[in-house]
């Protein structure tokens, strides 16, 4: 099935992330105004990439659209070194054909859509450097290390960035999940529906049915004041937006063209808060961390050491993890 993946028993959908990576946006947790990693999230990997030796292979597991595989190219330029990038992923990704620009942005980088980090297509002992970000966590993690195990050289090194269970990335998830079941209970889709196909109704129907979508709309309206004034409420925004914007849609078009454009708006709603349910279930806390580090012990790989990775000098945003295959 399109989309669809199993690891081990368990089936997989990651069709919330591949409709992201459609979109063309470079991170999926933007700290820049780019769109990618910046500050002191891109300086670690610039300092995990800058000691690479010329020639070396380099894969980043769970690529998505390439944000940290362009560090290292644009790390590799700057040094005038060249690296043999890889960059896998479960999800049907294609950075070349998505980002903007891709085919010059990734030229010679090699993709490998629908790869699973517990499997990856590469021989034993074939990887100079493995980097994961934010990925590490949403997989299985001790057949992952296992396989990074199996496929770094001797003296290989990798680096992780894993969601921290107390960052305001977790925050801005829990803030989306809530505000979406508020958009669900307020009926704001349902009301906005009944008006889209309310030609041809008496008018107390059609009064009926736009105070109904009026009131709930001004009941959003106050929930996103509250939400905006925590420094969130980006699902409420984006809601707000759209009504206004499929309203005006059907003063030029057709009901069942707005009803198309509703179904994909809601679409993206779902995948959204897939995307953040994914994230609050893979953060950790310092006591995983910790869990984390004996696994990749008992995987075999050495000089594992973690600690809080943080961005513009006191947001929480990660756990950086570094390790070695001796
Ligand atoms: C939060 S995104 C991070 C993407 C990218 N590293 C970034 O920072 O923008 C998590 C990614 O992990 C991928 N993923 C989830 N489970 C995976 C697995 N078992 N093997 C490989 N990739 C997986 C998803 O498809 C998704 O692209």
């Amino acid at each position: 099935m399109p989309g669809s993946y199993r690891i081990g028993n368990d089936p997989l959908s990651l069709d919330h992330w591949e409709n992201y990576y459609r979109g063309g946006l470079l991170a999926t947790c933007p700290t820049g105004a780019a769109g990618s990693y910046d500050l002191e999230v891109r300086q670690a990997w610039v300092d995990f990439f800058k000691p690479l030796a010329d020639d070396t292979t380099i894969v980043d597991v769970g690529t998505g659209n390439g944000a940290v595989i362009l560090i290292a190219r644009q790390t590799a330029a700057g040094l005038n070194k060249h690296w043999n990038l890889h960059g896998t992923d479960l999800a049907r990704i294609d950075p070349v054909a998505y980002v903007p620009d891709g085919a010059r942005q990734f030229s010679g980088v090699q993709f490998h859509p629908g790869t699973a980090a517990e499997n990856l297509p590469f021989d034993d002992s074939s990887m100079d450097a493995i980097c994961t970000h934010y990925v590490l966590e949403y997989t299985d993690i001790a057949s992952t290390l296992a396989e990074f195990q199996r496929v770094l050289k001797s003296g290989g090194r990798a680096q992780f960035i894993v969601h921290h269970n107390q960052s305001r990335l977790v925050d801005s998830a829990n803030w989306s999940i809530r505000e979406a079941e508020i958009i669900k209970q307020l009926g704001v889709y349902r009301h906005l529906r009944q008006i889209i196909n309310i030609e041809g109704n008496p008018e107390q129907v059609v009064k009926k049915r736009t105070d109904e979508l009026r009131t709930s709309l001004r009941k959003l309206k106050l929930e996103f004041q509250h939400a905006s004034n925590a420094g969130y409420g980006s699902i409420y925004k984006a809601t707000l937006e759209a009504v206004q914007k499929l309203l005006e849609m059907r003063k030029q078009t057709t009901a069942a063209a707005v009803e198309k454009e509703i179904d994909r708006v809601r679409a993206e709603l779902r995948a959204a808060v897939r995307r953040v349910k994914d994230l609050v279930k893979a953060a950790r806390s310092e006591a995983d961390m910790k869990a984390l580090k004996e696994l990749a012990i008992s995987a075999g790989l050495s000089k594992v050491e973690f600690s809080p990775q943080v961005h513009a000098g006191t947001n929480l945003v990660g756990w950086r993890m570094t390790l070695q295959k001796d």
